[in-house]
């Protein structure tokens, strides 16, 4: 078969995605790319790796035809918060990492797997059943780079035919893998402190909804997708997906069923707080459970127990 790659495979969802298409398609079918972070020994270990600069076309252009790639799922990108303290980065990274990779698997017929995100929605956007086309105006850079970065995959659908795809992710959750640098992270970090200190500081204020995705669903969603039948796709580079929404309340409300001496405080953190404000409280995904039959298996409270289960196991605290 046509080797996958996954660029940016050290990162949060990378990471675990990797693994998982090891196990579905064969170890030595799956390359691990990274940049600068150090991969895990699990990472290294269970097969191929290499290291390459997505902005650089003759790096990639090494590996796609070292291994003869036909598949690349394109991950290597820069999250919200840390693309609003450099925002000339994340273009750089976000948008010519993505121009690179479109111009690899036009010139070398692969298919691309690249997510986008509810950072495509902005203030202008209904908040409420965000429907999957509407008003997309963000005021983030994240969100600009997302909006960008649908629309070239689009057009590399369209104008070259390259099989292109993606999905709008909500915040993404998992005991395994820390993201780096978004505006959802807080809901995977009140996990670790509920469990640590039994007490958590979150960056957002207590009402503040937003979508959200347990890890497993997120990573058969991007498979799915790619498996899809292409006839049945019309909306092929930014299918709307979340699995449920909370707010820092609710998800509190849940690990206190569990852990009941949790407590949680608030300091705010503006430029979070400004980012997760321009975004849907809940998104309406029904275009992808139509067109492709999205279908998650996790609402919150199915994953608090998963996840208190896991990370008591991880970081060996009993609760
Ligand atoms: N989790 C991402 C972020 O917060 C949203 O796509 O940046």
């Amino acid at each position: 078969m046509k080797k996958i790659l996954v660029t940016g495979s050290v990162g949060q969802i990378g990471s675990e995605l990797t693994l998982a298409l090891r196990k579905k398609y064969g170890a030595e079918n799956v390359i691990a790319c990274g940049h600068s972070k150090r991969p895990s020994e699990e990472l290294l270990g269970s097969g191929p790796f290499e290291f390459m600069e997505v902005r650089k076309y003759d790096e990639v252009k090494s590996v796609i035809e070292k291994y003869d790639v036909g598949v690349i799922y394109h991950l290597a990108a820069l999250l919200s918060a840390v693309g609003e303290s450099n925002p000339q980065l994340a273009w750089d990274i976000n948008v010519n990492g993505l121009m690179t990779v479109l111009e690899i698997a036009r010139n070398y017929n692969c298919s691309v797997f690249t997510p986008s995100s509810i950072g495509a929605f902005g203030p202008s956007t209904p908040k409420n059943g965000t429907p999957q086309d509407t008003i997309q105006r963000p005021t983030s850079m994240y969100g600009i780079t997302k909006v960008s970065g649908e629309l070239l995959c689009d057009y590399y659908y369209s104008k070259y035919k390259v099989d292109t795809r993606g999905l709008r992710y909500p915040g993404i959750i998992s005991y395994v893998s820390p993201p780096g640098g978004g505006t959802t992270d807080y809901a995977v970090d009140i996990y670790y402190k509920a469990l640590e200190n039994k007490k958590y500081t979150c960056f957002l204020k207590s009402d503040t909804k937003l979508d959200m995705m347990y890890m497993p669903d997120a990573l058969n969603a991007a498979i799915n997708l790619m498996e899809a039948d292409p006839s049945k796709l019309k909306h092929r580079n930014a299918f709307n997906v979340t699995a449920m929404n909370f707010t820092p309340e609710q998800v509190t409300a849940s690990i206190k069923k569990r852990i009941p001496e949790f407590k949680i405080d608030y300091s705010i953190d503006p430029v979070r707080q400004g980012i997760a404000d321009s975004w849907p409280d809940y998104m309406d995904d029904s275009t992808a459970r139509k067109e492709w039959g999205w279908k998650p298996v996790y609402n919150l409270e199915k994953m608090t127990d998963d996840m208190l289960k896991n990370l008591s196991l991880k970081l060996n605290i009993k609760y």
